[in-house]
């Protein structure tokens, strides 16, 4: 018995590696993306309450409608764009089940993807996986802007989709004004699509707006654009999320949904529903995380680790050439072993492995895990 690889490249992911050699040593894990504190209790009352009275079958293939309902609510006071909820929208387990289902409906084999590393890491898989091609365009480092004259040169006839992500995993870079005008020259009069990645849509920091898709009406109808409730409501474990797109492709992407998962989680849909309408509880997460991110740079200035400014996300990258000059892969399983803190290596975002000898932080945790990690970060000498 013998299966052909469709993904012969892939091995397990450094999250999967990097967390379980944390558990291993009981190192801090600043590795994978996910807080370490309790999530809001009144949406744990909620989805009990949903189970309690028995929202328990199946949901719509589409999702849960009040949710829809609720969604279209927030995209239009957030963005000011009206959003069908029965056409439009469609709750997913996930934003990463959302990207790969994108991809799915669009992609042929031999199609191009542009994609910028380093970059979130199902991207590439999800887009071999396809028989498409990824064409890979390095952000411009230490910024991490993006190139578009770079972007010019790899377009051709085969190009089907730009993916964009916005804050940005794993740097916090963020697209500004001057990227959307670029982006609507590039794709303008083209058949090119967008993939959104928009699931830190809520942690975007230093009074920067979150230039969503969802707010320019050209860019949006070939856009599809991808959203995650774990990173909104400090549930990564609940795996929900949605895609947004217009109604004729939300058509297609549907077609893959439905033989896929069909549907998600019902109690977690019904809560959310209620719970979305709170705008509080969406608006107060950016200046709550950006305390975490102010609160885990100023203890981290006493080390040695030099930090590239991140405007979003659960990430704060930092170089570490003060300190050594080994593989950043090496450095991030050495400070594991040796101090007790697990922090992920900027190379595997990049196909190539290119290392700029930085490392990735994660500062969605509580005050005292900030504490407890840099007091052992403090230890690392030359
Ligand atoms: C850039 C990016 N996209 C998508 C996801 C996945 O979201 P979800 O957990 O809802 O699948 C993550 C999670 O880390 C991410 O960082």
């Amino acid at each position: 018995m013998y299966i052909e690889s469709k993904l012969p490249q892939v091995g397990t992911t450094i999250f999967t590696v990097m967390s379980g050699l944390a558990a291993e040593l009981g190192a801090i894990n600043l590795g994978q993306g996910f807080p370490d504190f309790h999530m809001n209790q009144e949406l744990v009352a909620l989805v009990d309450k949903a189970m309690k009275d028995g929202f328990n079958q199946y949901a719509p293939m589409q999702g849960y409608m009040p949710l829809r309902i609720s969604i279209a609510e927030k995209i239009k006071f957030l963005y000011n764009t009206s959003v069908s909820p029965d056409k439009q929208i469609t709750i997913t387990p996930g934003g990463t089940y959302a990207i790969y289902t994108a991809l799915t409906t669009v992609l042929c084999p031999g199609d191009e993807v542009i994609v910028f590393e380093p970059a979130y890491d199902s991207y590439i898989p999800n887009i071999e996986v396809n028989g498409a091609i990824p064409v890979l365009i390095d952000l411009k480092f230490p910024e991490y802007k993006i190139d578009w004259n770079e972007v010019r040169k790899k377009i051709t006839k085969k190009t089907r989709m730009i993916m964009l992500n916005s804050p940005h995993n794993p740097t916090g870079a963020v697209l500004s004004e001057e990227d959307i005008h670029e982006l609507r020259s590039v794709v303008k009069g083209t058949n090119i699509f967008i993939l959104s990645d928009e699931v830190y849509e809520h942690l975007i920091f230093d009074h920067i707006p979150h230039l969503s898709m969802l707010r320019y009406p050209d860019l949006m109808e070939r856009s599809f654009v991808c959203f995650s409730f774990g990173k909104v409501y400090n549930c990564t474990g609940w795996k929900l999320g949605y895609c947004v797109s217009s109604a004729e492709h939300m058509k297609e992407f549907r077609k893959i949904h439905q033989f896929n998962c069909f549907s998600c989680h019902t109690p977690s849909q019904v809560a959310l529903a209620t719970f979305l309408q709170h705008k509080d509880s969406y608006l107060s997460l950016a200046p709550f995380m950006q305390e975490r991110r102010d609160y885990f740079k100023s203890l981290m200035a006493e080390t040695l680790f030099e930090p590239i400014p991140s405007h979003g996300s659960y990430f704060q990258v930092y170089r570490y050439g003060r300190i050594s000059n080994e593989k950043d892969a090496d450095f991030a399983i050495r400070i594991t072993r040796e101090y007790g803190v697990a922090a992920i290596p900027v190379s595997v975002f990049y196909k190539s492995g290119k290392d700029d000898k930085v490392v990735r932080f994660c500062f969605s945790k509580k005050k005292e895990t900030l504490e407890q990690a840099v007091e052992r970060l403090r230890k690392i000498s030359v």
